[in-house]
């Protein structure tokens, strides 16, 4: 029998924030708002006294929570894993069932990566309640958000982040949302939704870094809770992603997870729950971590695989990121790609990720608009499609394989982040006849094929050509 752990109502003396900079190593207490550390600027982690909070020794302690499902802690994917996440009491805990995520093995994705059958694995986190990863986090933020009696809480975005915030506001009631997006930078289906669910929209004439930077300033100014994933308690929700991957691997840890990087929260916090996991003694293997960045929004892989940042035990080199932002501001140079979602420039939690990447034994790479949309295609054609960004997982996956980095015999993990539905345009313009409609989305990024497209095909309304039109393509 697992032990039992110790009531997590006993949560607020045993997690604590502490800045990520070991020289530093400021702490605050977990009822303080705070999005970086006021002594040194760095990022925040939130923090258990492990010893004291006594985690299950045992995965089968989460295992039998589904047995209970009808209470909704032990149904959200999130908080059934409330042990590793022990940072507010149960009374105080806000689900709207996330993270009821799948993890799907794909033939047809494996033979496209190169890998052998059933070594290729997707993590659809497409089934959120707002069709994206954020929700993971955004329960775990709007948690604290509630401890700390919050009114208002304000995110930047790229589209997913805003209409998680969005759903949360409107499920619960709880808290109005505010959101700053770039104008024209962000997909019609996540804007779709944060208008549908009430959210206030603040189009900004910027694109999301100059969102980013300005929602800081304004949630400051107004007291407004901040819920971008530099809120240390969004990435806390994230690491249950990784819990459900070997949850669904029976608990046997992948040889590779292959993520998406735009803001890198989901990278640190891959990498938070992995050494945690570790530490406490319920896997004894972390899988490597390749973050796969869009060739026009490269700032990671520039940083870690050109020009050599790394961790360094807590002391990165901070001049070599410094002297890269200021060649984008001196040659004016903003992100671009198709994959919007993750069209960002100066990622938040760098320091974080570069972390991750060190205990992870991670690599960087980039892959162009192309490859992420032909990408696209060959997972949606295995039916369980994603966002032009998500692809780019699979996409660095075959990369990395084309390379010799990622062996044929590997198991790997690539997370689809956001659902099919969330661009419409760009898949339409990648399946469409129309060579302008292509042109205008696509061809304007360097994509100049769609190889895998699926056309319609026209036919006048009239009996005889439809059935002609069928027996010719079917
Ligand atoms: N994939 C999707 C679908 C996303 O929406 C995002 C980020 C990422 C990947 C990148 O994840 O930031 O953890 O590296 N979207 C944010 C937003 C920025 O505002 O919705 P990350």
């Amino acid at each position: 029998m697992p032990k039992e752990p110790c009531a997590i109502a006993t949560a607020t003396e045993t997690a604590y924030q502490r800045c990520v900079s070991p020289a530093c190593g400021a702490t605050y207490g977990i009822d303080e708002v705070r999005v970086a550390c006021q002594a040194c600027c760095g990022l925040l982690d939130v923090l258990y006294d492990w010893d004291r909070v006594r985690p299950p020794d045992s995965w089968s302690f989460f295992e039998q929570k589904w047995s209970r499902r009808q209470d909704p802690l032990c149904f959200s994917g999130v908080w059934r894993f409330h042990e590793l996440l022990p940072f507010a009491p149960k009374e105080k805990v806000i689900t709207i069932g996330e993270g009821q995520t799948l993890l799907h093995s794909s033939l047809g994705v494996a033979k496209y990566v190169g890998m052998q059958p059933g070594g290729l694995y997707l993590q659809y986190e497409g089934m959120n309640p707002s069709g994206s990863f954020k929700d993971n986090g955004m329960s775990a933020a709007f948690t604290h958000a509630r401890t700390i009696g919050a009114k208002r809480a304000a995110c930047a975005s790229t589209g997913n982040t805003s209409a998680s915030l969005a759903v949360y506001c409107a499920v619960t009631g709880l808290m109005k949302a505010v959101i700053f997006v770039g104008s024209g930078k962000i997909a019609y289906g996540k804007l779709s939704q944060a208008l549908d669910y009430g959210a206030l929209t603040v189009q900004i004439a910027g694109d999301f870094d100059d969102a980013m930077a300005r929602v800081q300033e304004v949630s400051k100014q107004l007291g407004i809770y901040l819920v971008n994933s530099v809120n240390p308690f969004r990435l806390e929700g994230q690491k249950t992603i990784m819990y459900r991957v070997l949850e669904a691997l029976r608990w046997q840890p992948p040889d590779w997870i292959v993520v998406p990087g735009g803001n890198l929260g989901n990278s640190s916090a891959f990498g938070k729950a992995f050494s945690e996991l570790r530490d406490i003694g319920l896997i004894d293997r972390i899988p490597r971590l390749a973050v796969i960045n869009a060739a026009g929004a490269n700032t990671l892989y520039e940083l870690h695989e050109r020009r050599g940042l790394r961790w360094n035990d807590g002391a990165p080199d901070d001049s070599i990121s410094e002297q890269y932002f200021s060649e984008l501001d001196a040659g004016g140079r903003r992100a671009s790609t198709i994959a919007s979602a993750i069209e960002i420039n100066r990622p938040v939690n760098l320091a974080k990720c570069l972390r991750a990447l060190a205990v992870c034994d991670g690599v960087v790479r980039e892959v162009s608009d192309q490859e992420m949309l032909d990408a696209k295609a060959q997972v949606g054609a295995g039916g369980l499609g994603c966002e032009p960004a998500s692809a780019a997982s699979v996409a660095g996956a075959k990369l990395l394989r084309a390379q010799g980095i990622i062996a044929p015999s590997d198991r790997v993990v690539c997370i689809l982040t956001g659902h099919q539905l969330k661009d419409p345009t760009a898949t339409v313009a990648y399946h469409t006849t129309d060579q302008q409609q292509f042109n205008e989305v696509l061809g304007k990024r360097g994509v100049r094929r769609a190889s895998f497209a699926n056309r319609a095909v026209a036919v006048s309304n009239d009996l005889d050509e439809i059935v002609k039109a069928i027996q010719l393509y079917s």
